[in-house]
């Protein structure tokens, strides 16, 4: 049953409010400050999060940063090849070290060096170099030269974070010791997703655009679309909604449309003429289109409680679109500019307090799944 407020806040705890199918997650862990503070912890530093795709860093030394909750990383590919994430902050007084630098733009490191004081290390994490002020005691007369010990490269190393990939989409776990596997999170949609090609198509795009909104509110409006009838004329032009079909796993859901017309598309883990959107706890999603030959990744990363940032990446065969291309993109962009302007009315509407408990639809079982598992992470 809604729950409207009459000036009381009558839900206490999560966990027997949202048991029932029809209960969505209660009103304020959309709005409540502690709330973010809470999800930093239990699920931004807990689940396996995507960071970034490793096309876009396919030489040694090559590089790119990326920032979940407070936590800020160099994902960074070493000398063997193989791609490691460390935490961008030094191990002499914690500094942090590069600067901030986005997948689509990376950057290129021998070393990683820290600006502060040039304490230097290698793409592995190991420190390797310190200046002389760490190897002499001149500035230090209760010393001599004999008095000083090398620091060990390995113990004075970098702060590494958890690494696994699907295919070329690389993630990250900030758990000492993550409670799932990164295959036992991702389930169906590592295999379905390994089985494609996904490396061979290129970054053609980037949109990030700032939300007014709780970033659990974009990815329950991705969830569903009951809404894109009234709300989305240009995409679904040519989509049979009635023949869409909802699709839930345990860490992750698939929306499945049909499409009229089908094009010639190497990524075909989908029937002809079918579309498959799949939301992958916490906040990504991977978008396997109908009508392109080419796949898309949205990043639906919180930066309070009350904002969020999409990051939304589009890969085709060639960097350069075809007019095709183009044209599809942009439908897509106004797809997502449509979605903010309903995320953010939604959340002037969560915000005023009148509503306690929304109210889910039959036909809305992938988003009481995704606050199910919200309330899982919360409890856990
Ligand atoms: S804080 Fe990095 S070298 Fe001193
Ligand atoms: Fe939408």
């Amino acid at each position: 049953m809604t729950r409207w407020n009459d000036g009381a806040d009558r839900v206490s705890a999560v966990s027997p409010d949202i048991t029932d199918e029809t209960n969505a997650l209660p009103a304020k862990y959309f709005t409540d400050p502690d709330v973010w503070e809470m999800e930093k912890e239990k699920v931004f530093s807990r689940y396996w999060v995507y960071a970034g795709h490793e096309n876009c860093i396919p030489e040694a030394g090559d590089y790119f940063t990326r920032t979940v909750g407070d936590k800020q990383v160099i994902v960074a590919r070493d000398e063997d090849g193989d791609v490691r994430a460390f935490y961008n902050v030094c191990a002499h007084r914690g500094s942090k070290m590069v600067d901030d630098t986005p997948m689509t733009d990376p950057g290129n490191m021998g070393r990683i060096q820290c600006p502060y004081h040039l304490w230097t290390y290698d793409l592995d994490g190991d420190l390797r170099s310190t200046p002389r002020s760490f190897e002499e005691t001149g500035l230090n007369p209760d010393l001599d030269d004999s008095d000083v010990s090398g620091l060990d490269p390995d113990e004075n190393g970098l702060m590494a974070v958890n690494t696994d990939s699907i295919g070329p989409l690389v993630f990250l776990n900030f758990a000492d010791d993550p409670p799932l596997s990164l295959a036992e999170q991702a389930g169906k949609l590592k295999s379905r997703l390994e089985s494609l090609p996904l490396e061979e198509y290129q970054h053609a795009r980037r949109y990030v655009s700032e939300v007014e909104c709780n970033w659990k509110t974009f990815g329950g409006n991705y969830s569903e679309c009951d809404h894109c009838e009234a709300n989305h004329q240009d995409w679904i032009t040519g989509i049979q909604l009635d023949e869409s079909e909802l699709e839930v796993n345990d860490y992750h859901w698939v929306l499945h449309y049909t499409h009229e017309e089908d094009v010639e598309d190497g990524l075909r883990i989908h029937d002809e003429h079918e579309a498959q959107f799949h939301y992958f706890w916490p906040n990504f999603t991977v978008n396997m289109y109908g009508t392109a030959d080419g796949y898309g990744t949205y990043i639906i990363d919180p930066i309070d409680e009350e904002r969020f940032q999409l990051i939304a990446d589009y890969y085709f065969a060639a960097p350069e679109l075809s007019e095709d291309e183009e044209e599809f993109v942009h439908t897509s962009r106004q797809l997502q500019e449509e979605d903010f302007e309903l995320v953010e009315r939604q959340y002037e509407g969560l915000q005023s307090g009148a509503l306690a408990q929304g109210q889910l639809g039959p036909n809305e079982h992938t988003l009481h799944r995704f606050h199910r598992l919200a309330q899982e992470a919360y409890n856990a």
